[in-house]
């Protein structure tokens, strides 16, 4: 199990140094929650943030769309430094276009789908895709509560293309994991367990053994 740390719950005021002790913890992505007050009611940062704060890790940065349209903003997230850019099928018209730019820009295309979206309606593009985000919480918020009602989009989609990565993303814990691990996730975004824990790199070995022994 890769597990990509969401700066979101970190100390934004040392944002930098957060994401160097985070890549020295054991990480394996960076995840970066981008928000725009529209997709979801909250706001983050956006691309000049992540090109500030590149330099700070080797690691692959794990960029999440959660804007309205945001085929008008690939390529400022890839000159940012961009290497995985994912985006709702919820919030953007043209899906095939969007995706396209993500890979003339040189990232890797992923489509997230919400919890009360079907998983079918990534169905067409899966064979463009290198990964498929199951929001395993409402987008907007670190710190809610895992729902492990999502776990049948996951299996469905290791059944139908199982060399696709599947992510999930939205309160994974050491309570948590085992559940992800089970249906087939290769990749989990965890906030608030990992940047709030007394030690992240002990945290980040533990969610990998829970992980494991699933
Ligand atoms: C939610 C974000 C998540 C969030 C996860 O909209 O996409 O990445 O930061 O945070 P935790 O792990 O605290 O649920
Ligand atoms: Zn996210």
């Amino acid at each position: 199990m890769l597990i990509a740390p969401s700066i979101l719950a970190s100390d934004f005021s040392r944002l930098g140094e957060q994401i160097e002790m985070i890549t020295q913890a054991g990480a394996d992505w960076i995840h970066l929650d981008v928000m725009d007050g529209l997709f979801v009611p909250n706001i983050t940062f956006g691309a000049p943030v992540i090109k500030a704060v590149k330099p700070y890790s080797h690691l692959p940065f794990d960029v999440h769309l959660m804007i309205q349209n945001p085929k008008r903003y690939i390529e400022d997230f890839c000159k940012a430094g961009a290497d995985i850019v994912s985006f709702h099928v919820e919030a953007e018209e043209d899906i095939t276009g969007t995706i396209e730019k993500i890979v003339s820009c040189g990232a890797k295309p992923a489509l997230a789908v919400k919890p009360n979206t079907s998983v079918e309606t990534v169905f067409p593009y899966l064979d463009k895709l290198y990964m498929v985000l199951v929001m395993t919480v409402e987008p907007g918020f670190g710190g809610q509560k895992y729902m492990a009602d999502m776990m049948p989009k996951v299996e469905l989609l290791k059944q139908k293309a199982p060399h696709l990565l599947v992510q999930v993303d939205g309160g994974i814990g050491i309570d948590t994991i085992a559940s992800s691990a089970k249906a087939g996730v290769d990749i989990c975004v965890a906030g608030t367990s990992v940047f709030r824990a007394a030690c992240p790199k002990q945290m980040i070995a533990d969610l990998k053994k829970a992980a494991k022994d699933a």
